[in-house]
């Protein structure tokens, strides 16, 4: 009987001009411990965040892997899952891209390693609808991702302590699929056009080195406009960060977690303002800072 462990990071998506395509993995982690058992299915679920999710066939991490071995033409036994969960859910940060992933990988393991990395990035990012957070979450770092005609095409870059992620998070949950359901099926050229330029920069920005860019090029109009409506006080909040020296700060994938790049050096300084401000102004969000996970998925037994 097999027995698989990883660990799979959080990601930020979008990363304001990025739409389904840009992505970072955090250094924040859920755990997957699969084991194979002779019948039947045993959910354990620790950790913190995600408590509340279901421990039967309907958890995310077991559909998935319900879904590899039908993929694999592998028969399912039993299987026992300990899932040891650190990163919020429904706030933007991937907990539902982690558990896809985590649940492949795992199956993967078990089954002998049928697929290969691209392979299992396809799968995540059909299963999960888009590639941004999925790519992130498997190969680790700032990547760029299209998935198109059930295919990927990814570019995966290290990003350095000197590039921080300040996250604050919401104390109410937003689903990705309602946030989704607010944006519209169009937009005219002039926003399309503003999106690929802002896009580019922020690439050029991350991958050079030349955070000064961010500040312009993190703006946004495919759907921050529609998305920050579920946030009280955005704007506020986002004009006192930016008073602090946030490089840019934007809505972390279909939120509501907002995420303010900040260089190394001024990371200190500015978590002290910000976190006075935020615990007088809302004292239930949770404000974290973080480094870049340059590491993706991980195996650890
Ligand atoms: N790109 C996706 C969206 C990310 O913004 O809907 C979801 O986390």
């Amino acid at each position: 009987m097999g027995r698989a462990t990883v660990r799979v990071p959080a990601t930020t998506a979008n990363l304001g001009a990025g739409f389904d395509s840009l992505g970072v993995a955090l250094k924040l982690y859920n755990y997957i411990e699969a084991e194979e058992t002779g019948a039947g299915l045993s959910i354990e679920i620790s950790g913190g965040t995600g408590n509340f999710l279901p421990t039967d066939e309907k958890n995310l991490v077991y559909k998935t892997m319900k879904y590899f071995y039908e993929q694999a033409g592998k028969p399912m036994g039993g299987l026992r899952l300990k899932l040891e969960n650190h990163i919020p859910v429904t706030r933007g940060l991937g907990s539902s891209s982690a558990c896809i992933v985590g649940g492949l990988f795992a199956a993967n393991v078990l089954c002998g390693e049928p697929f290969s990395m691209r392979e299992l990035m396809c799968m995540a990012a059909k299963l999960e609808g888009h590639s941004d957070n999925s790519t992130a979450a498997i190969a680790g770092g700032f990547t760029i991702s299209v998935y198109e005609k059930e295919d990927i095409f990814y570019y995966s870059h290290p990003v350095g302590e000197d590039l921080k992620f300040v996250l604050l998070i919401p104390d109410f949950a937003v689903t990705t699929k309602k946030a989704r359901s607010t944006l519209p099926g169009y937009y005219p050229l002039r926003d399309v056009s503003f999106n690929i330029s802002h896009a580019a920069l922020t690439v050029a920005a991350i991958l050079s080195g030349e955070y000064e860019n961010l500040l312009c090029a993190v703006d946004d109009r495919i759907h921050e406009p529609y998305r920050k409506t579920f946030i009280e006080g955005y704007q506020k909040i986002h004009n006192r960060l930016k008073s602090y020296g946030a490089l840019g700060t934007y809505i972390s994938g279909s939120g509501p977690t907002m995420i303010s790049l900040v260089e190394g050096d001024d990371a200190q300084d500015f978590m002290a303002d910000m976190q006075e401000y935020m615990q007088k102004s809302h004292p239930d969000w949770k404000v974290m800072l973080m480094d870049a996970d340059n590491e993706g998925v991980k195996r650890l037994n």
